[in-house]
């Protein structure tokens, strides 16, 4: 763990929340996060029931998600100088969040969320179509370490939930975002085949050094795993007011 180089991601007093319009009381959903820090090469692990608020805080992280409020929201991929997201965000520079979005991030949904009309191949080389770039042979590689290499010229509808999900995960890795978000990647999958996709997952993040921000309701990872940081988290009720405290 590279702790001593500046964090990949600062929060502070971040806060969104999902509102219930109810005569001026505060009623629904706030996600907070008094301070967390995510370092370069880090995998955490963000557990807890659901509706705790894990997607939310995995589309923040995600710039997919504009923030309510913060004292700091700062993003630094890859030996740059941290960018503001909060001055991005309150400047509504969605060309600069998007550009950051597809170059440095990758994200794995729930059931992938693969593009039916595109064989596997073209789904997992569709990030480095948008961004221009050769994938050389890494969509072979990513193939051959998942285990899908004879499903590549097939679409997602002639896949197994579980060679979906390997597709996801090849998807979001093919154009070596620093970042990799995965948003409970194996609650779709039965339970022997999710910890085979969860151990290529992790071996796969942290071979290549990537940053790992994984949400899972299930998954309590081996107190062994080195490098695996599963986030501290606290629910709160305030009145009508649900608050869900995620934090390291
Ligand atoms: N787009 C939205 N609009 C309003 N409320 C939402 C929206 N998305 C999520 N929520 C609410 O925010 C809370 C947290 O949801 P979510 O982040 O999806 O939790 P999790 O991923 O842990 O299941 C839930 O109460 C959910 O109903
Ligand atoms: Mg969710």
């Amino acid at each position: 763990m590279a702790t001593s180089s500046p964090p990949v991601y600062v929060c502070r007093e971040l806060v969104k929340r999902r509102l219930a319009a109810t005569e001026g009381v505060a009623a629904g959903f706030e996600l907070r996060v008094p301070r967390l820090k995510i370092h370069a090469g880090e995998v955490i692990v963000l557990r807890g029931q659901s509706g705790c608020g894990k997607s939310t805080l995995l589309d923040l992280l995600a710039l997919a998600l504009r923030p309510d409020t913060a004292e700091t929201f700062s993003f630094r991929p890859e030996h740059r100088e941290p960018t503001d997201l909060l001055r991005l965000w309150s400047r509504g520079d969605l060309n600069a969040l998007g550009r950051l979005r597809g170059e440095r991030l990758g994200y794995v949904l729930q059931t992938g969320g693969l593009l039916p009309f595109l064989t596997a191949r073209e789904n997992i080389a569709l990030a480095c179509r948008l961004l221009g770039r050769n994938p050389g042979g890494q969509i072979e590689r990513l193939a051959e370490r998942l285990g899908i290499t004879a499903q590549l010229d097939k679409r997602p509808g002639q896949l197994s939930v579980g060679e979906r999900q390997r597709v996801a995960i090849a998807r979001a890795m093919a154009h070596r975002p620093g970042v990799i978000l995965a948003d409970e990647p194996t609650a779709s999958v039965d339970p022997v085949t999710a910890v085979a996709i969860r151990e290529l997952l992790l071996e796969l993040v942290q071979k290549s050094g990537m940053t790992a921000i994984i949400a899972t309701h299930d998954w309590m990872p081996e107190a062994t795993l080195s490098g695996v940081q599963v986030l501290e988290h606290r629910i709160e009720r305030d009145g009508a007011l649900t608050r869900s405290l995620f934090w390291n």
